[in-house]
């Protein structure tokens, strides 16, 4: 029950009472019954009390250090895609994974360090309460305050600098990786240095300057031999079906030299290049509605949307083809196949930009070129500096 305004002290009579007396008053005010309270260690300096300091402050550390790690891998680890034979390689395979752990260890030592703080210095304390309704009195949060200060000062926590010291440096190191993985990708242009990447993907002719303007680019599928060519056709889709597809021209070669099979993994492999070809059904054919300037990137039933997610970039691997929505499972974000792939749902505000697609005279289907050198004509993902520039 809380106190009353006839039966609570007066501001005076708070304001000179101990914090003991305030955590007594406290407790009989919210009929609050201890049973049983015990300080861990009644003696202080002994053994056990040191060790006791030392396991906390062992996991405090831990999770600076593991911060730390996982700072200098975001800022200084190779981040961009590495063929096997390059430079980097091991580094870009282990990039994600590694900062995985860092950031996992240094979040879970930080709570290994809080539980055992808590099992280790709080008092052992067993305490019953009524539960009772409506707002706090003003000596209620007076002496709440007075409760707290006294588990702060019967932790003694303040006198115990190893353990503060170390939960300074764990906590800190964790702000300033968790901060730094936060916003550390809007701090640099990635593609300051390299102005004529910014629009780039595998599907580029005329963006890249190292390809011929004029060379058809296949759709390919990925049939996990990357030095296996196989190329789509309209038939290969039945109607309702979606098929992830990559880049391909015939200089890219069948895998006969070194740099054929460089050109073929980097195409499988790009970041930008992941393709989903959709066939819908002919009656929500009919249902379309085509976004302004895309009117003619579709081949008949057939369009193509870039894999990679406008929220965070994820694969949007899923395609539903009762409600021809495209899936992200990585923040659920849904976006509408028969709408240019606009976003219905979930965080991401952008539609997937569509690849412009046509079929040649050998019927393979390829990249129109006749549209923006047959790329997009957005860029993909969540292109926060692409759409700055
Ligand atoms: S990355 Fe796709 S919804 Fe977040």
């Amino acid at each position: 029950m809380s106190a009353t305004s006839k039966d609570a002290p007066t501001g005076d009579q708070l304001d000179a009472m101990s914090r003991d007396e305030l955590v007594q008053l406290g407790t009989n005010l919210d009929d609050v019954e201890i049973i049983y309270r015990e300080p861990r260690y009644p003696v202080e300096g002994t053994k056990a009390e040191k060790r006791s300091e030392r396991v906390v402050a062992f996991w405090f550390v831990l999770s600076g250090l593991a911060a730390i790690a996982g700072f200098a891998l975001f800022i200084w680890n190779n981040w961009e895609f590495t063929m096997p034979n390059q430079d980097g390689y091991w580094a870009y395979t282990y990039y994600t994974p590694a900062l995985g752990v860092s950031f996992g260890v240094a979040i879970l030592s930080f709570g290994f360090g809080v539980i055992q703080l808590t099992k280790r210095f709080i008092p052992a304390e067993i305490s019953v309460q009524q539960r009772h309704d409506g707002p706090s009195e003003p000596a209620d949060q007076k002496t709440l305050a007075a409760e707290l200060d006294d588990a702060l000062q019967t932790s003694t926590l303040p006198r115990r600098k190893m353990i503060l010291g170390s939960a300074a440096f764990g906590l800190g190191s964790l702000t300033l990786a968790g901060g730094v993985a936060a916003i550390g990708g809007f701090i640099k242009n990635p593609w300051a240095d390299k102005k004529d990447d910014l629009w780039q993907s595998g599907w580029s002719q005329i963006h890249n300057p190292a390809t011929d303007p004029n060379e058809t680019v296949f759709l390919r599928r990925d049939t996990g031999n990357p030095y296996q060519v196989a190329l789509v056709r309209p038939e290969d889709l039945d109607a309702g079906a979606m098929e992830t597809v990559f880049p391909w021209r015939v200089s890219d070669g069948y895998g006969e030299t070194e740099e054929s099979r460089h050109k073929l993994l980097s195409g499988l492999r790009s970041v930008r290049n992941p393709v989903m070809l959709i066939r819908l059904r002919a009656a929500d054919s009919e249902r379309v509605i085509k976004r302004r300037g895309q009117e003619s990137f579709n081949y008949g039933d057939y369009y193509a949307y870039t894999k990679v997610c406008s929220h965070l970039g994820c694969p949007t691997s899923l395609y539903e083809q009762r409600t021809n929505r495209i899936l992200c499972p990585c923040h659920q974000s849904q976006f509408d196949a028969l709408e240019f792939a606009k976003p219905v749902f979930g965080p991401a505000a952008r539609a997937l930009a569509q690849l412009p697609i046509t079929v040649n005279n050998q019927g393979y289907m390829i990249a129109n070129t006749a549209i923006n050198g047959g790329d997009f004509i957005e860029p993909v993902g969540p292109a926060f500096w692409e759409r700055k520039s």
